[in-house]
């Protein structure tokens, strides 16, 4: 079950490494029962946004919670309202919002998505700069071994394989260039 935790957590890396490239992704881990605070920004815009979502994906695809401006959140599952609470406004470009009494069931990809008005057409949705990977660790811990040297390990060698396989194709279009005549034998590994 472990394996099949840490596994998930390779794929997530990859998965938003390629498609969301665009914004800075973070790692959170916690346990079962803990809290963490998901920080959501914008560069400052005029007009400021007038609402902000919080939305999972990945594991799980729904909103978790709406934000209008200067009102209070509305959540997606009326059971989560009593663990979480937000500081800040969209309007303010920034907000704070914790989770407490996680579950590993929260485990999934995290992001804010800021409403800006555009006269012009539709509202526009902005996401955050920022996106969280939050990974809930079930009963206290989650691995018998020290789970984040392990972690790092798994992370690591993924890594070496990964760099294994970009040499690998790299051979093989080297070995096709050759193999045409106009081309040069030099076989250019960058
Ligand atoms: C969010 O938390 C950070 C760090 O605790 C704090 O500096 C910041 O002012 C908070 N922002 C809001 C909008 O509450
Ligand atoms: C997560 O598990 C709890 C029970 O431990 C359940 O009440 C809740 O609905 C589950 N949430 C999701 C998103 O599956």
């Amino acid at each position: 079950m472990i394996w099949i935790q840490y596994l998930a957590f390779l794929w997530a890396l990859v998965i938003t490494q390629i498609g969301f490239a665009r914004s800075e992704i973070r790692f959170l881990k916690q346990h079962e029962g803990e809290s963490v605070v998901l920080p959501c920004e914008i560069e400052q815009r005029d007009p400021a946004p007038w609402g902000v979502y919080l939305k999972r994906t990945w594991l799980n695809n729904k909103d978790v919670l709406f934000k209008y401006t200067k009102e209070d959140f509305t959540v997606g599952n009326s059971a989560d309202k009593s663990r979480i609470s937000v500081s800040g406004d969209p309007s303010f470009h920034s907000l704070n919002i914790t989770i407490s009494q996680l579950k590993a069931n929260d485990t999934d990809r995290y992001y804010c998505e800021f409403v800006v008005e555009n006269p012009s057409s539709a509202d526009e949705k902005i996401p955050s700069k920022t996106e969280y990977f939050l990974l809930v660790g079930a009963g206290g811990h989650w691995c018998g071994c020290s789970s984040y040297s392990s972690l790092l390990y798994v992370l690591s060698s993924a890594v070496g394989v990964l760099l294994l396989l970009l040499l690998l194709t790299g051979c093989v279009l080297c070995k096709v260039r050759q193999s045409t005549p106009q081309s040069t034998p030099q076989c250019e590994v960058t």
